[in-house]
């Protein structure tokens, strides 16, 4: 291919990713916009490995076919509630590539280029694997969280604050020593000190970001994955890579703002770490305290056949158990009867942004009766019966009831509101806060222990 089609391959693929983020945006549109970033991709992909400055074309299909079988296999393997920790685990890729990317570019970086020019191609190979080494062991951390093979609770080192600022200070001083000086024995010594900086600093980064905060964090890391793939397209010349890596960085940006907001925390305050941990917690963090009442399948049935209007909140759970087809055939049934049944979705429901929407669409829960938070949070207080369906924290009224709780201030569905509340779980263990719910332990809420799906089933039997 000549360089001119392969310019123009890269437009057309840089507006399909536009058109896929656009797609993206809303569920009606969302199997369009992951068409649109899959011709994009497939564009991009062979405009770059058939374009003029590419050789060895064999081994790049050979470790493309490697790659791409490896990638099937996970995906076809993976658990939908295990996507957001198969997201970090790809994002380290994305910053291990940038490192790799850098390393390469300033091994080969010949002789020739003028002074400006020079010092502008090292300043990018410098940020490139800076930002790589960061995302790098950042989304590693995230993934081990995620997984449970690393504690969620926030690493709280002395001085922490401090140390990450020191982090900062000295790389930008080997930036300088990097880009400045003429011994090349030097400017290695830069680069590696830098590299084992940033793969601390983005380790301690995230280590130090505890429970409640994670899907930030992923988010946090998508952006950053972007810049470095933003700062490789820089040192490869390839424009394509450069907006694609802005509109993943800026894009993950927006999307951590808007959870931030979603849970009432600055952007700097989840940065800089500790939430789900306050030792100093009222709530005191796992304990039971009071008693709760408990409620058997046959009588959440009546009980719902005598309200008039159902809320259901679901969570975490509702995706462990798979209940959404059950849940959604007792709505269609309550519908049928008369009932007003509609669904109460938080934003960081589940363990990634959408999670719950996806869930429903799939079981075919009609859209018109799935709504956000703020749409639905007035109306508990004239609900008749409330269904909290494997949710914990998004619905734990010690957010805005005890100012000392790890979660207060995050904004929560107030289902405590409404005349009665069943709550689907299968113990009284904490959600993924690690935080206690007062909720369990209210006068018009009762337990329904058991796995979701189970539960769910024999409430649908019985109706
Ligand atoms: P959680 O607070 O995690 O609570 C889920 C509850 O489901 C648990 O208390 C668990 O209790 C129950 N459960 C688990 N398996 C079950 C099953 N098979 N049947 C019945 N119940 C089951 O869920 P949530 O309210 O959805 O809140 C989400 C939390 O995850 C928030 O803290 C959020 O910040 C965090 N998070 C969110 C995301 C995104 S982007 N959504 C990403 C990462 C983390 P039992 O063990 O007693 O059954």
């Amino acid at each position: 291919m000549s360089g001119g089609l392969v310019t123009a391959a890269y437009i057309v693929a840089a507006i399909l990713f536009i058109c896929s983020l656009a797609g993206l945006s809303k569920h009606e549109t969302s199997k369009q916009g992951n068409i649109f970033g899959m011709a994009g991709m497939g564009i991009a992909l062979f405009a770059t490995v058939f374009g003029p400055d590419t050789g060895n074309i064999a081994w790049i299909l050979l470790a493309m076919v490697i790659g791409g079988a490896i990638g099937i296999h996970l995906a076809k393997k993976v658990e939908m509630t295990e996507m957001p920790e198969l997201v970090a685990i790809l994002h380290s890729f994305v910053g291990l590539a940038a490192v790799l990317v850098g390393l390469n570019s300033y091994i080969d970086h010949g002789p020739g280029l003028e002074p400006v020019m020079e010092n502008i191609h090292l300043t990018e190979i410098f940020l490139g694997i800076f930002i790589g080494a960061v995302t790098f062991t950042g989304s590693l951390v995230a993934f081990g969280k995620l997984r449970g093979k690393i504690s969620s609770r926030p690493l709280m080192l002395p001085h922490r604050h401090k140390l990450n600022l020191l982090a900062l200070v000295v790389s930008f001083l080997l930036l300088w020593t990097f880009v400045r000086t003429d011994s090349v024995g030097l400017q290695i010594c830069a680069l590696l000190i830098m590299m084992v900086i940033a793969l601390a600093f983005g380790w301690h980064l995230v280590a130090s970001i505890g429970g409640a905060d994670m899907p930030v964090v992923v988010s946090m890391l998508n952006s950053y994955s972007g810049w470095a793939a933003a700062a490789a397209g820089f040192m490869l010349s390839n424009d394509l890579l450069i907006v694609t890596g802005a509109l993943v960085g800026s894009s993950g940006a927006i999307l951590s703002y808007i959870m931030c907001k979603a849970m009432n925390r600055s952007f700097i305050s989840v940065i800089a770490g500790g939430f789900g941990t306050d030792s100093s917690s009222a709530s005191g963090e796992g304990e039971e305290s009071g008693e709760y009442r408990e409620i058997n399948a046959q009588d959440t049935a009546e009980l719902l056949k005598s309200s008039s209007t159902v809320i259901i909140t679901p969570g975490y759970g509702m995706a462990v158990a798979q209940a959404q087809y059950p849940v959604a055939e007792i709505t269609e049934k309550l519908r049928a009867r008369g009932i007003n049944v509609r669904f109460g979705i938080h934003p960081v429901a589940g363990r990634l942004p959408g999670h719950m929407n996806v869930l429903l669409a799939e079981a075919k829960v009609p859209y018109d009766v799935v709504l956000e938070m703020d749409e639905i949070n007035d109306d508990f207080a004239n609900t008749d019966t409330v269904l909290v369906i494997g949710a914990n924290d998004t619905v734990n009224p010690a957010a805005q009831e005890d100012p000392r709780s790890p979660i207060a201030g995050m904004p929560v569905l107030e289902v405590w509101k409404a005349q009665n509340v069943v709550v689907f779980k299968r113990s009284m263990n904490t959600g993924y806060a690690g935080v206690q719910n007062p909720l369990f332990f209210k006068e018009n809420t009762q337990m329904l222990f058991g796995d979701a799906k189970a539960s769910v089933e024999a409430i649908l039997k019985a109706l």
